[in-house]
């Protein structure tokens, strides 16, 4: 019997362990684990030396906006789905999911679901899901939820409690928590109150404060404070059904989202590489310097950051993903700069695009900070997000037999110490990163999906090819028994509010 790949010298990390172990592949799948050195002879058409290094599964990254339309209405979120998933596997990705975005003039999900299919079909560089976009909850929207979970393989969605364009009032939420709960779609939820932030803008408008740093102004933490402690009320009222809170920043929210963790409510939530990161000095910079780090919620500082972190390491977080949404600095259409003019030459911070991109840097940066434990790194990198999502065992994980040979191997310690960050050594279609000149000390050697190696960093780089990644149906999440707890309370039942 011969293998396909088979990996020698690995220290393998999983969600649960760290041990060296030699990893043999076989028709995409993990086919054994075997002690070290065991496998250096064994029949394989390949053979890969991983000095030592840590080998691990692949980064599942389920915050990931491409070809998005911007909500300014020109253009679209400059990653397409071939250069997006190509920087994603460049950056130790196996698996992204994605967003399929419903417009608010448009009623069927289904038809939101199509249009993102066409866009990702034959083009992607690794495996893929979507979550859908919520925009317009009506009863055509709702009633397609069935379809969506039992023939679409879609189990997630994502709803925004701010941004005009997309933003929905409470009773637009419980409609969608309440048919979400019937069916066991976990709801993503982008908690800022967009209200309070339009109030914020116009008074700082009107004070001539247009300055990118003013972004963070406009959107101060008792915004996203306020909105995930409704989230969670909103939540609890629907008989308790589970919910995501995405990109927090605030420490603030994650206390909240921490309290009701342990007054046993399914909320789960997400944090990013740029509240780890990033500060608000960031936005500070000279001239519209500091548009390339406006996102939402924006980064916070220094001491904020440190409380993220905290909240990764005791679970507070179940995932890291990116929210990578990127847009050009310079470009004439969706471009970051688009809002500068003659008569404001800081641009107006109110049209500035929000979003980074991170899509490649999320796994180095957090790796080579060192702050989580080994297997706390895989836990938030990619198995949390498999078993939230619907993709557990297949992803995530390295069982014989059972998993995809989905998997990042890194350099052996000490031997990239001080690798600098540039946009140039990057695969998106970006023309700048937020972490420009920062050092690393790791960086994703291999990246392999389903047994194929897509990048090989000493190689020839990008060794995958578009198309090789396969849309995922997924089923429903399994982490912390999610539905089985819900199901205990039984139904949602207005008799007993
Ligand atoms: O600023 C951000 N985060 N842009 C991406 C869209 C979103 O809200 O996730
Ligand atoms: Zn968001
Ligand atoms: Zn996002
Ligand atoms: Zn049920």
């Amino acid at each position: 019997d011969e293998y396909d790949l088979v990996i020698t010298n690995a220290v393998c990390v999983t969600a649960a362990d760290v041990s060296p172990y030699d990893v043999a592949i076989k028709d995409e799948k993990i086919a054994l684990l075997a002690p070290s050195g065991s496998l250096k002879n064994a029949k394989t058409k390949r053979l890969i030396d991983a000095e030592g290094g840590y080998v691990m599964p692949g980064g599942i990254d389920c915050h990931v906006h491409l070809e998005e339309p911007s909500m300014f209405g020109k253009g679209s979120s400059a990653d397409s789905f071939e250069t997006g998933t190509r920087s994603a596997v460049a950056g130790g990705n196996t698996t992204i999911v994605a967003f399929a975005p419903q417009q608010k003039t448009q009623d069927s999900l289904l038809e939101a679901l199509g249009n993102t299919h066409k866009l990702a079909k034959d083009n992607c560089y690794c495996d893929y899901g979507f979550h859908l976009l919520v925009s317009n909850p009506g009863p055509k929207a709702l009633s397609e939820f069935d379809q969506l979970v039992d023939s679409e393989g879609i189990t997630s969605l994502k709803i925004y409690m701010t941004y005009t364009a997309l933003q929905l009032r409470d009773n637009e939420i419980l409609s969608v928590l309440l048919a979400a709960r019937q069916r066991h779609i976990l709801t993503m939820i982008h908690a800022e109150n967009g209200d309070v932030l339009e109030w914020l803008t116009d008074q700082l408008e009107a004070q001539g404060k247009l300055a990118p740093k003013y972004h963070s102004n406009s959107r101060p933490p008792i915004l996203e404070s306020e909105a995930t402690n409704r989230a969670i009320a909103l939540s609890s009222l629907i008989a308790n059904t589970p919910i995501l809170l995405v990109h927090v920043s605030d420490p603030a929210a994650a206390l909240r989202i921490r309290q009701a963790q342990t007054a046993g409510q399914p909320i789960f939530a997400e944090t990013c590489p740029q509240y780890l990161f990033l500060t608000r000095d960031d936005l500070d910079k000279p001239g519209f310097e500091g548009a390339k780090c406006v996102c939402s919620p924006p980064p916070r500082n220094v001491e904020d950051q440190l409380q993220i972190w905290t909240g990764l390491r005791n679970g507070t977080f179940a995932v890291l993903s990116s929210d990578h949404c990127p847009f050009r600095f310079d470009d004439a259409v969706t471009g970051k700069k688009t809002c500068v003019t003659h008569e404001h030459p800081v641009g107006k911070f109110r049209y500035i695009p929000n979003g980074l991109p991170g899509i490649e840097t999320r796994m180095p940066l957090a790796f080579s900070a060192r702050k989580l434990a080994l297997t706390k790194f895989v836990e938030v990198t990619s198995t949390n997000a498999a078993k939230l999502y619907g993709l557990y065992p297949k992803k995530g994980s390295m069982i014989p037999g059972v998993s995809d040979a989905d998997l990042v191997i890194w350099y052996p310690d000490g031997k990239l110490d001080g690798l600098e960050v540039t946009n140039s050594m990057l695969h998106h279609d970006v023309d700048y990163t937020p972490y420009e000149g920062r050092k690393v000390n790791n960086w994703p050697r291999y990246t392999i999906i389903r047994g194929k190696v897509v990048w090989d960093r000493d190689g020839e780089g990008l060794v995958g090819t578009k198309g090789y990644g396969q849309f995922v149906k997924r089923k429903q999440g399994t982490l912390n028994e999610i539905w089985e707890t819900v199901d205990e309370q039984g139904a949602f039942d207005l008799e007993n509010l």
